[in-house]
């Protein structure tokens, strides 16, 4: 049911029958913050031994749940089995060719127990303990989710590395976090085509490398280079060994223990290492999983998001798990092997719950609702959307055809390093308006400043901040405090720099308006501007190159390179279509720029700066006003008969 009239256009308030039986309660949002915690640490994880303090804050630093003892595989699956779950469907495995597939099946959770129980015995066996970095570079097979969990059971912490990325990304990664064992796959199988993923990784691997064994799941069964001595396929290694839960029990891990580092894009400089450790991570995933998606027992959970990123982590492996749900694991791509394998997938397995990107939306949007509307949808109760704003138009197109009309949506605001969700709509309680996220999470607390500090009121944009700790906040840059206070602690001294910019509406609702840093946010990944400048000028053809994003209509934004070339060379489309593949290969393909510019130089001022407005107008085809402060107005004549803005 609509509401028109409203200044922001459509508002959609809750089901009456939905506000009796959600989760979430209104009375949450009275709770002071180490009340409300306490309470969902308590009642949803279980401790080994129990915490003695709620929360430790000594800004930037927070400590949650000081004292306890857990382990988040225990949390994630042991408990499930103990507690008579075993039987339960945990994945849903649905395989590149869709889920008619032979290879489609059925995990349980005494079956996942099994699989974790037996890769932690293979970990083991090549010396990993407690403490010791582990790195996986997967696909959205099911070995992955398992391998996280076999690490997080032996205490070892992972990173993992997007599959999409280059093996350069994945061995900068592994040798910062001093990973000695990597997991990865013998091919990825997407779209219907076998890819190289273990020969990537081989080729990324630099001299200084701290990476000294590798170990290779089969996917595809093909041929691929294995090192003697250094590589061994996962079928051999656990080829004896034991999948018996008492054979590795669960380590008992402290509640501040590191869990996993992710690395993300910063505005400078090399990737950060966000630290992620185990009590508040679990408890901020496991309450938010619950609470926003309003899950029960027999919930059909799918997050359609990539191990890769922080969503994955969080929303694929442990909130879901934690909360003893089924879930779909997907591991293809949109519209193969047709553009209704999504709305097939819901179909089969009476999915309930869809979580995805704006960026995926709008595909559907663009192939048409014909494709949703010829499958039986009508198991979806709750839709979820995150990784950047979502447009009014593709909300509403969302809820129409995905939701039956009827569907709430929640809109979910989050970082990397905020490990989870933090404002949201929450069913049963938040009347919806298309494109906001629109209310802090209970015990989060937003403010919107001016860069002088003050708090803004209704319609004033301006810088989104956090004041209050969180459970699953990064704590910390690995290795690096400077940096960390630096980004996020150093704009204001008092509260969390997020990076978006934000403003309340005129009900006091939250929208978020985007990065205001040099990140960019391309389907919903982070990618920074530095990055692929860098990567760029490691082309010897290349002399000066610059980026600017410009929006897109189907990926959000796009990066847009400028780029100035050694000696007289003026370039073409040939070297143009070598840069983009350049950068494709030293980043991974997400951050190949969209469009690439030569000039003869960048426009800069006289001392030299180069004049990023300026690029960014080039990008968007917007007017440039005064041109005249720079050294040679002309390039920026050059660059702008090259844009061709969609
Ligand atoms: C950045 C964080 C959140 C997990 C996936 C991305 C943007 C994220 C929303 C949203 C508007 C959003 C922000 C944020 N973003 N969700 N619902 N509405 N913007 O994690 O790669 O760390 O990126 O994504 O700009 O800062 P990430």
């Amino acid at each position: 049911m609509s509401e028109q009239g409203s200044s922001q256009g459509n508002q959609y308030p809750p089901d009456p029958e939905l506000s009796k039986t959600a989760n979430a309660r209104p009375e949450m949002k009275e709770q002071g913050l180490e009340e409300f915690w306490d309470e969902q640490a308590k009642q949803r994880i279980d401790w080994f031994e129990p915490y003695e303090t709620v929360l430790d804050w000594q800004l930037p630093y927070a400590k949650w749940f000081v004292g306890g003892k857990l382990n988040a595989c225990y949390n994630c699956v042991d408990r499930h089995v103990e507690g008579g779950k075993g039987d339960k469907v945990a994945l849903h495995v649905v395989p590149d060719d869709g889920s008619d597939s032979a290879d489609a099946h059925d995990i349980t959770y005494a079956q996942l127990q099994r699989q974790v129980v037996k890769f932690a015995n293979g970990l083991k066996k090549l010396g990993v303990g407690k403490g010791d970095a582990v790195g996986i570079y997967m696909q959205m097979i099911p070995d992955a989710v398992v391998a996280m969990l076999a690490c997080a059971r032996i205490g070892a912490p992972h990173t993992v590395v997007f599959g999409g990325f280059s093996g350069k990304a994945v061995d900068e990664r592994c040798t910062d976090f001093g990973a000695k064992v990597l997991i990865t796959q013998d091919e990825a199988l997407r779209g219907g085509k076998a890819g190289a993923q273990k020969k990537n990784a081989d080729d990324g691997l630099s001299a200084d490398t701290t990476i000294e064994k590798i170990v290779v799941v089969k996917r595809t069964g093909g041929d691929v280079p294995m090192t003697d001595g250094r590589d061994v396929y996962y079928d051999d290694l656990v080829a004896d060994l034991d999948d018996d839960p008492s054979s590795c029990p669960c380590e008992p891990m402290d509640a501040e223990d590191l869990l996993f580092l992710l690395y993300t894009s910063g505005s400078t400089g090399k990737p950060k290492g966000v630290v992620h450790t185990t009590g508040g991570y679990l408890t901020g995933v496991t309450t938010t999983t619950n609470l926003v998606f309003d899950v029960k027992d027999d919930s059909v959970y799918w997050c359609a998001a990539d191990i890769g990123w922080i969503t994955g982590h969080s929303y694929i492996t442990y909130g879901p798990l934690a909360n003893g749900l089924t879930s779909v694991l997907y591991e293809g791509v949109p519209g193969y092997p047709d553009k209704d394998v999504w709305w097939k997938i819901i179909e089969k397995y009476g999915v309930t719950i869809l979580y995805t990107s704006p960026t995926a939306i709008r595909s559907h949007m663009k192939w048409g609702e014909q494709y949703a509307q010829s499958r039986d949808l009508s198991s979806i109760k709750i839709l979820g959307s995150v990784g950047e704003p979502i447009n009014p138009e593709a909300w509403e197109w969302y809820r129409k055809y995905v939701g039956g009309g009827s569907a709430p949506i929640m809109d979910t605001w989050w970082q990397t390093e905020t490990g989870h969700i933090l404002i949201t709509p929450l069913p049963g309680i938040t009347t919806l308006k298309p494109g906001m996220a629109q209310q802090p999470f209970p015990g989060v607390k937003p403010e919107i400043r001016d860069d002088e500090g003050n708090a803004l009121g209704l319609n004033q944009p301006g810088n989104l901040v956090l004041t209050q700790p969180w459970p699953g906040m990064m704590r910390g840059l690995y290795k690096d405090d400077e940096r960390y206070r630096d980004t996020y602690w150093s704009k204001y001294s008092d509260a969390y720099f997020a990076g978006d910019g934000a403003k309340y509406d005129d009900d006091g609702d939250i929208m978020l308006m985007g990065r205001i840093d040099d990140v960019t946010n391309v389907s919903g990944h982070r990618i920074s501007t530095f990055e692929v400048e860098s990567a760029l000028v490691e082309h010897e053809l290349v002399a000066e190159a610059a980026v600017a994003a410009r929006r897109d209509p189907d990926t959000g934004q796009a990066i847009v390179a400028f780029v100035s070339l050694v000696g007289e060379n003026q370039g073409d489309d040939e070297l143009k279509q070598t840069l983009r593949e350049h950068v494709a290969t030293q980043i991974g393909k997400l951050a190949r720029p969209a469009e690439l510019i030569f000039a003869h130089d960048l426009p800069k001022t006289r001392s030299g700066k180069i004049m990023r407005r300026l690029l960014k107008n080039i990008a968007e085809g917007e007017e440039l006003g005064d041109t005249t402060t720079l050294v040679d107005p002309s390039v920026v004549e050059v660059m702008q008969k090259q844009v061709n803005p969609t």
